[in-house]
Parts: structure tokens; C-alpha cells; sequence
């Protein structure tokens, strides 16, 4: 069973980006899977990596068009980007546990109820209007 399921209420309508938002949910997937087989030790620190890596080139993926667009909630976004760059780096720095999995696993579907399905959208229309699709 899926933790989270991609449907239409999560697309941007950016080929590119939404690609991008299905490996977030693929992370998370995994990592759902593996601690209800009792290996989610083992594969948080996995997950972490792989969710650091993918902060990387999301985040950068976006804001990289938000500037070259001169989107305007640009400060904003990044602020939201920023702050759960900073909380992943907090959790791969904790020892890992069953609690630290729970954890992480609940902060990132709430970042995706707050972030991909609101803030990310926001600027869907305005990527669109510039030519993205
Ligand atoms: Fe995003
Ligand atoms: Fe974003």
C-alpha cells in the first residue's frame, strides 16, 4: 500500500515538476514500506540522502525560474524551500529510530498538503504564461 497516491490535485501542470513531486512521493513510498516491514532504520538514512539530493535539484529547478521569470513571491517560496532544507539536514543529524521515521514521514506529507499543493501552484499559471509546460 501507498502512503500517498499521485492524482491531479498535485499537478503544477509542468511536465518537468510534476516529475520531480512524484519522486518526492516515491521517497516517501519507500520509506513507508520499508518501516512497516521493520526496516525503516535502514532505509531512513537512505531516504535522507536521497531527500537531501532532491532538494537539491528541485528546489534549485524552481527558483531557477522563478528568477529567470521574476516571479514575484520568489522571497517567499525560497523561505519555505530554505526551512525544509534546514529540517532535513536536522533530521539525517539525529540518530535514527522508528520515531525519527514517524516523524519525518508526517513532516513531509504535510509539506506537500501546504507546500506542493498550495505555494508550488501558486506559480503554475505564471510558469505557464512564460512558456513551461
Ligand atoms: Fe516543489
Ligand atoms: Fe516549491
Amino acid at each position: 500500500m501507498e502512503m500517498v497516491r499521485w492524482d491531479d490535485s498535485l499537478s503544477v501542470q509542468i511536465e518537468e515538476i510534476d516529475e520531480q513531486h512524484k519522486q518526492l512521493l516515491g521517497l516517501m513510498n519507500d520509506l513507508f514500506d520499508a518501516m512497516k516491514k521493520g526496516e525503516g532504520r535502514s532505509v531512513l538514512e537512505k531516504t535522507l540522502d536521497g531527500l537531501l539530493e532532491y532538494t537539491e535539484y528541485h528546489f534549485s529547478a524552481e527558483e531557477k525560474y522563478m528568477r529567470e521569470f521574476d516571479y514575484d513571491e520568489y522571497e517567499q517560496h525560497k523561505n519555505e524551500h530554505d526551512a525544509l532544507r534546514e529540517e532535513v539536514l536536522h533530521y539525517r543529524n539525529q540518530l535514527t529510530s522508528d520515531r525519527v521515521t514517524l516523524d519525518l514521514l508526517g513532516f513531509l506529507w504535510n509539506w506537500i498538503q501546504t507546500h506542493v499543493k498550495q505555494t508550488d501552484k501558486r506559480y503554475a499559471p505564471f510558469f505557464q504564461e512564460k512558456g513551461l509546460k
